[in-house]
């Protein structure tokens, strides 16, 4: 079952998602070498509190965290750790979730930890990219399959793969409902687009190939060729002709701007 959100609560996904963007931003000032993914977690915890809202992962389905925290051949669902020193030359894929008002927000991005080769830089910027690409389709008309061919059509044609076992989501009252969204797939297949439908796209992309391997901790997803991943998400409503973005990367890009 599809929810169609009313404007009332597209607005309140809003603020959800504005909340994790600004989260991901107070974590943006962290990042350098020498900083354990723990430390990060505990930062975007406060900072969620103090904004008058929860977590929206620690206890999902028993996850024990505030930030999924994925380093270089981790794709995803890394667990933050006092052990985990991020280093010069890291990608850091950072995840986080909120639930203020009854409603989620959930949006990720990938840092470089200072300076990474120009490999992965690239790999950043394209997956970014099929990001946005993939956003672009998402509106009244489109199907699903358009979303996943774009995404898929981008990062391919630059070399990389896509990751299929994990996939972008509706969001709501539930971090996942229906419909799926995945990163790769048909031009015109799948879940026609209706306004008011809220989904996250959220692109997995390797250097190498796209098989992924679980951990032992029964949580991070990394590269079974061990190759760096990156991960981009965003919460967008869809509308007619543009999508409604709600989460966004401006906050985290200022801060950049700032460091430099
Ligand atoms: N935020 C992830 C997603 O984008 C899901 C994280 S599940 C958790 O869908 F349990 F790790 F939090
Ligand atoms: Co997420
Ligand atoms: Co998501």
């Amino acid at each position: 079952m599809i929810y169609i959100k009313t404007a009332e609560e597209i607005e309140l996904l809003r603020e959800s998602n504005l909340l994790v963007s600004k989260t991901l931003a107070e974590i943006a000032k962290y990042i350098q070498s020498g900083i354990t993914t723990a430390e990060l977690d505990r930062i975007a915890e406060s900072f969620i509190f103090a904004n008058n809202a929860v977590p929206g992962f620690k206890g999902y389905q028993g996850y024990p965290a505030t930030l999924c925290t994925s380093v270089n051949n981790q794709v995803v669902h890394g667990i933050p750790s006092e052990e985990v020193v991020l280093r010069e030359g890291d990608v850091v894929s950072v995840d986080c979730g909120v639930i203020k008002n009854g409603y989620y927000g959930d949006t990720a991005y990938s840092f470089e930890v200072g300076e990474a080769t120009p490999e992965v830089k690239r790999l950043l910027v394209v997956t970014r990219e099929a990001l946005f690409k993939g956003i672009g389709k998402a509106v009244e008309g489109q199907r699903i399959g358009d979303i996943g061919h774009t995404v898929q059509q981008h990062a391919e044609s630059n070399g990389y793969s896509v990751v299929r076992e994990l996939v972008g989501h509706g969001l709501g009252k539930k971090m996942h409902e229906e419909p799926e969204v995945p990163n790769y797939g048909r031009r015109g297949s799948g879940v026609k687009l209706r306004k008011g439908m809220v989904i996250c796209i959220e692109p997995m992309i390797n250097m190498g190939k796209r098989q992924i391997k679980q951990g032992a901790d029964g949580w991070t997803i990394s590269t079974a060729d061990e190759m760096p991943s990156a991960h981009f998400e965003l919460a967008i409503a869809v509308d007619k002709g543009e999508a409604d973005v709600l989460s966004t990367f401006s906050y985290i890009e200022e801060i950049f701007k700032n460091k430099s």
